[in-house]
């Protein structure tokens, strides 16, 4: 039986300022900084910084010292996720299993502690350079070993829960990560998107979502899939050089609150396409929220046979074409989105062409 993997702990990021990226997530997202690990608590090699909010830990880690594999990393990648971390009840029996089932590890079962408590934590490599780490806490009082409270407080923006996280992989590799998901994790087959489903004139991706029974971890995969111009997934991944982490979709019950918080943050979102309000309302029916507050703030909406969703997503949050950040709220609907994708493909590509990249 796969062990069964708890929630998600925090998701890491290599950032190569993570005391500017700190302010940057508390100032513009909302978040609280809450702890801290550097050279000041005894870490000479790396500095980070914990940012919550709701359920979600975010870790913003800047490597110290040149020698550092993370300053490879960075150098490679630039800045974004490097480790998608899950608490379980047994870290070792959980590398184990999945490296009896073709994982790489990436560090064996070992304990760590501090005045806290102590956990025992192992990791396995995943898609591109992107690792996941398992946690055992053991009761631990604090975040993690090694980090003190460092509390600044951010204004919230009504962020809870971490809704999915979208990785990026490379050409005809979908399948082979579904099926590593689903031997080396215990993440089925959700659901799947093709090429008809998630295409316009000139470019096209195909995504399967692989998820926890109980559906709180929903990973959507995405590979490139071939139209007359170049797939904004092909740009992600020859701007990372690798596959990786594209997006993380963060869970909001108001979103008008937080799109119009976030927006008056000065974050940066994607623009709607001019007419995308102008067949909507036809598409998906009656909803609940201000008709006219949505079309005000931009914000996408999306129906299925269950219910409906809204969502919005920033442009890149660094120069390379590569991580940003959803913002949904769900009334029912369980898909990610699939009705907006070809209205939203365009403004992404006219973002490539700007770029250079299409
Ligand atoms: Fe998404």
């Amino acid at each position: 039986m796969t062990p069964v993997l708890k929630r998600i702990h925090h998701v890491e990021f290599a950032v190569g300022n993570a005391k500017q990226a700190a302010y940057f997530y508390r100032q513009a997202f909302g978040f609280d900084q809450v702890a801290y690990r550097g050279p000041e608590t005894g870490c000479r090699e790396r500095a980070s910084y914990v940012m919550k909010q709701g359920d979600i830990f975010l870790v913003l880690t800047t490597p110290l010292r040149h020698d550092d594999a993370l300053a490879v990393w960075l150098m490679l990648h630039g800045d974004g996720v490097c480790d998608i971390a899950f608490e379980v009840d047994d870290a070792a029996v959980a590398h184990a299993h999945a490296v009896g089932a073709g994982a790489a590890s990436v560090r064996a079962a070992a304990p760590h502690g501090d005045a806290a408590g102590t956990i025992t934590t192992a990791a396995i490599r995943t898609y591109g350079e992107v690792v996941h780490t398992f946690i055992q806490r053991d009761g631990y009082r604090g975040f993690l070993p090694g980090f003190e409270k460092r509390e600044i407080k951010g204004k919230p923006t009504g962020l809870m829960c971490i809704d999915h996280i979208v990785g990026n992989v490379e050409d005809r590799q979908m399948d082979r990560w579904v099926r590593w998901y689903d031997e080396t994790l215990g993440l089925g087959r959700f659901v799947s998107y093709d090429d008809k489903d998630i295409s316009t004139e000139f470019s096209a991706l195909r995504s399967t979502v692989v998820a926890s029974d109980d559906r709180n971890i929903k990973f959507p995969l995405n590979e490139p899939a071939d139209g007359r111009k170049k797939s904004q997934i092909q740009e992600y991944i020859d701007a990372n050089l690798t596959a990786g982490v594209q997006h993380l979709a963060l869970k909001t019950d108001d979103i008008l609150a937080t799109i119009a918080a976030l927006r008056a943050n000065g974050v940066d979102f994607l623009p709607v396409p001019t007419g995308y309000y102008d067949h909507l309302w036809e598409r998906v029916g009656d909803v609940a929220e201000d008709r006219g507050k949505i079309r005000d703030l931009r914000i996408l909406v999306d129906c299925d046979e269950t219910g409906y969703l809204l969502q919005l997503f920033t442009r890149p949050l660094q120069d390379r074409p590569t991580f940003f950040i959803e913002i949904i709220q769900r009334r029912g609907s369980e898909s990610f989105g699939k009705g907006n994708f070809k209205a939203l493909f365009e403004t992404i590509e006219q973002e490539q062409a700007l770029r250079g990249n299409l």
